[in-house]
C-alpha cells in the first residue's frame, strides 16, 4: 500500500473500522470487505532469508512459520507499544499497510478510519498508534477496544464490556457519552496467562512429554472452560517421539479459572462507580468480547459470582474476532463531519 502524502486526487470516501489486537488484528471497510491477520510482523534476517522467502516483509500466520528465518515481532504484546523500540511502531505501521491493503482499498480513495487498540495503549501510546497510522489514511480516530465492541453493539448506556484478549483484560464502562481513561481498566492476566499457567501445570503432570507453549493455547482454544465439563479433555502429545493420550480435564478448567478473581474484582469495583440508581440496570448489561469470552461457561460463572448482591446478566458478543473493527466502522460511518474535521486540528 502506497503512503497517502504521495496521492494527491481522492476520489471517493472510504470508512474503515480497525481493531489492533495483541494476537490478531482486523479490519472492517465500508467497501464490504472483512479480513483479519494475526498480529505478528516478521523481517528476513539477512539476505539470504529474505531470497529463499521471496518477501522483505510478512504477516500473521505466515511469520510465524517462518519465524526460524524471521527477525519476529508482536508489536502490541503486552498491549502497549514497548517505549524506545520504532522496531514496534514500524511493525504496527507494516501490520496497518498490510490489513489497508487485505481490505482492496483503491488507491486514491479518501480513507476515514477509527482504530480500536487495547485500553492502556490508548493511555500510553496513542501518538505512537497515530504515527504508525496516519500514513494510510485521510482522517483517524483511535478509541479503545471495549468500546468500540459496545459500539457496535448499540450498547451506549449503562453497561460494562468486558475485551479478554491476549495480553489483556479490557474493561470499559459505558454511561452514555465518550468513555474516558477513568472509565477504563487493563488487566494483564488474559489469554496468554492461561497458557502460561496450563503449560506450567501439564510440564509437572507430564515431565516426559514433549509439547510447547502454541501447542497450549490450541488445547485451549478448542477445550477451554471453567465450571463443570462433560467427559473428559484428551490431547495427544508426543513421548519419546510416540503420540500418546494425555488427560488434561483438571489442569484445563484450573487454567481458565485462573483469570476470574481478578475479572470478578474489577467488574465490582466499575459496578460500584455508576450511581446507585443505575446500578442494577448495569449489572444486567455486562458484556463479554475478544477470543477469550469464548471460554465456555465464563459468562454463567460471572453471573454466579455476581448474583448474590441482586439479579445479574452477561452475554457474549456473536463474532469476536470482527466485534472491535465492525464496531469501529460503525463509529466511522456515524461520525459527524465536524467531529473528523476537528480531529484533522489536533
Ligand atoms: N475458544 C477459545 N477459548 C479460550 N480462549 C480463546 C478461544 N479462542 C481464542 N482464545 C484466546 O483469545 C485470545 C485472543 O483474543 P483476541 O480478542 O483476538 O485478542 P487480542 O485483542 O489481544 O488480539 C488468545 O489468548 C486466544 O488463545
Ligand atoms: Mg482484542
Amino acid at each position: 500500500m502506497a503512503k497517502k502524502k504521495s496521492s494527491p486526487k481522492r476520489s471517493s470516501k472510504l470508512r474503515v473500522g480497525i481493531d489492533l489486537g495483541t494476537s490478531r488484528s482486523a479490519i472492517s471497510a465500508s467497501n464490504g470487505k472483512r479480513k483479519f491477520v494475526e498480529s505478528y510482523v516478521g523481517w528476513p534476517k539477512d539476505f539470504i532469508s529474505e531470497k529463499v522467502l521471496g518477501k522483505s516483509v510478512l504477516f500473521g500466520q505466515e511469520a510465524l512459520d517462518n519465524r526460524l528465518s524471521l527477525e519476529l515481532c508482536r508489536p502490541l504484546e503486552h498491549g502497549v507499544i514497548k517505549e524506545g523500540t520504532s522496531r514496534d511502531e514500524e511493525a504496527v505501521n507494516q501490520l496497518i499497510s498490510h490489513l489497508i491493503e487485505l481490505a482492496e482499498i483503491q488507491e486514491g480513495q479518501e480513507i476515514y478510519s477509527v482504530v480500536g487498540v487495547p485500553a492502556e495503549s490508548l493511555r500510553a501510546n496513542k501518538l505512537a498508534i497515530k504515527r504508525a497510522v496516519e500514513d494510510y489514511v485521510d482522517s483517524l480516530m483511535v478509541v479503545s477496544e471495549p468500546f468500540a465492541a459496545a459500539y457496535g453493539r448499540g450498547v451506549l448506556n449503562n453497561a460494562i464490556v468486558i475485551d479478554i484478549g491476549a495480553g489483556t483484560v479490557d474493561f470499559c464502562i459505558m454511561h452514555g457519552s465518550m468513555p474516558t481513561d477513568d472509565d477504563q481498566r487493563t488487566l494483564v492476566t488474559a489469554g496468554d496467562y492461561i497458557d502460561e499457567h496450563l503449560y506450567a501445570m501439564l510440564k509437572e503432570k507430564y515431565p516426559e512429554s514433549d509439547f510447547n507453549l502454541n501447542m497450549v493455547r490450541k488445547f485451549k482454544e478448542e477445550h477451554s472452560y471453567i465450571g463443570k465439563t462433560k467427559g473428559k479433555i484428551e490431547v495427544e502429545i508426543p513421548v519419546g517421539g510416540k503420540i500418546m493420550v494425555h488427560d488434561i480435564t483438571e489442569e484445563m478448567g484450573r487454567a481458565c479459572e485462573s483469570i476470574l478473581p481478578a475479572v470478578l474484582e474489577h467488574t465490582m469495583e466499575l459496578i460500584a462507580r455508576f450511581d446507585p440508581e443505575y446500578q442494577g440496570l448495569v449489572r444486567q448489561n455486562i458484556i463479554l468480547a475478544g477470543g477469550g469470552s469464548q471460554i465456555k461457561g465464563l459468562d454463567k460463572a460471572i453471573e454466579a459470582s455476581l448474583k448474590e448482591d441482586g439479579l445479574c446478566k452477561v452475554s457474549v458478543v456473536d463474532d469476536p474476532i470482527f466485534a472491535s473493527a465492525d464496531g469501529a466502522l460503525a463509529l466511522a460511518k456515524d461520525m459527524p463531519d465536524d467531529y473528523w474535521q476537528n480531529m484533522l486540528d489536533e
